[in-house]
């Protein structure tokens, strides 16, 4: 049987759950697919608990070498931040590699320059634990709903902003310790300002965005507004009143043009979205002619999010050897299908 050769870049949270579900679920993997997946090479800083990880690989401090290696397929790309991992992102794509990658952040501020490039190297970039952790909204935008219009997107797209409000309302926590709390359980980014401040819902949704209304992302376009202002009297207020309070990330398509914003948002309890607690997310699309769907699941940690990166690494590797002469690239959002910028 064929093996598809994985390099990951980055070994954290996400990057050990991606090598476990390889491992564990490995022979339904192949079974599906007709190819194994293999775990080929490994970046990281700590080599001692990579090779507990994934002892078959080869490793290297220096995630370029990962990237030039010419005997793997797809780079998955779980470095974090925004500027080596764009170097490493288009370095991939120039040396003809698929790149399935989990940062929002990376896509958000550098996913034209990304894009463009794949386009012209036809490869395939795929990201949909870049937004919602576990749940499969990508695809949900990009295909499911490909038939429609699409009219707007919200979500509660935080887990951790979504796990501090919850913790605060159910259990009297401060936001401080809530915020402790979901640092200790692997929810938070590594600067955690970028969750409860809404960048990091701001990026989930920009990339939403781009992708329902068919514009180039511009993460710049977005109002953000988090949640550290909030004090445990503002939740109990709302609930007095009927209410819940989450954290949304919200696109919609107006005469105006397109809204792109998140903020603290008052919400009905009567609500589907206002029963969604703890760290999981949700994401509800109004389309034209499905009318409205919801998405509901865990929105970070390292097992949903490894299964939307696995997911990604099979569709890949579905069509790795297929012939793409013909292919319509399988882009999400392109420079050459401007209608209208976010306002
Ligand atoms: N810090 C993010 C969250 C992780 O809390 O949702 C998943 O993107």
């Amino acid at each position: 049987m064929q093996t598809v050769n994985i390099g990951i870049l980055g070994l954290g949270t996400v990057g050990g759950g991606t090598a476990q579900v390889l491992r564990d679920n490995a022979a339904e993997i192949a079974r599906r697919l007709g190819r194994n997946v293999s775990v080929f090479m490994v970046s990281t800083r700590n080599v001692g608990k990579a090779f507990k990880v994934c002892p078959d690989a080869l490793f290297t401090t220096d995630p370029f070498e990962v990237v030039a290696h010419p005997d793997v397929d797809i780079v998955v790309e779980l470095f974090g931040g925004s500027e080596t991992a764009k170097d490493l992102v288009l370095q991939a794509i120039e040396n003809g590699k698929h790149v399935v990658t989990a940062n929002k952040k990376l896509l958000a501020e550098h996913g034209n320059e990304i894009f463009a490039l794949a386009a012209k190297k036809n490869v395939m970039v795929h990201f949909e634990a870049a937004v919602a952790g576990g749940i499969p909204i990508i695809k949900a935008l990009r295909e499911g709903m490909s038939a429609n219009r699409i009219k707007s997107v919200a979500g509660i797209i935080n887990g951790t902003s979504n796990f501090i409000l919850t913790q605060m309302r159910e259990q009297g926590q401060s936001f401080a310790d809530a915020l402790k709390l979901a640092q200790s359980l692997g929810y938070a980014e590594a600067d955690p300002t970028f969750d409860i401040e809404g960048h990091d819902a701001g990026h989930k949704i920009t990339i939403m965005s781009a992708l329902a209304f068919g514009t180039p992302v511009n993460f710049g376009a977005c109002y953000l507004e988090g949640i550290s202002r909030l004090e445990s009297r503002d939740i109990k207020y709302a609930e007095e009143l009927g209410y819940r309070i989450k954290l949304l990330g919200i696109t919609r398509q107006t005469e105006a043009g397109i809204e792109l914003r998140v903020h603290p948002t008052l919400i009905p309890e009567c609500r589907l979205l206002a029963s969604v607690e703890g760290v999981m997310n949700a994401v509800r699309v109004d389309a034209d002619m499905v009318g409205e769907t919801l998405y509901y699941g865990a929105g970070a940690g390292a097992l949903p999010t490894a299964s939307a990166v696995v997911a990604d690494i099979i569709d890949i590797s579905r069509m790795i050897g297929a012939d793409t002469a013909n292919r319509v690239p399988y882009l999400a959002f392109r420079a050459d299908n401007v209608r209208e910028q976010p306002l």
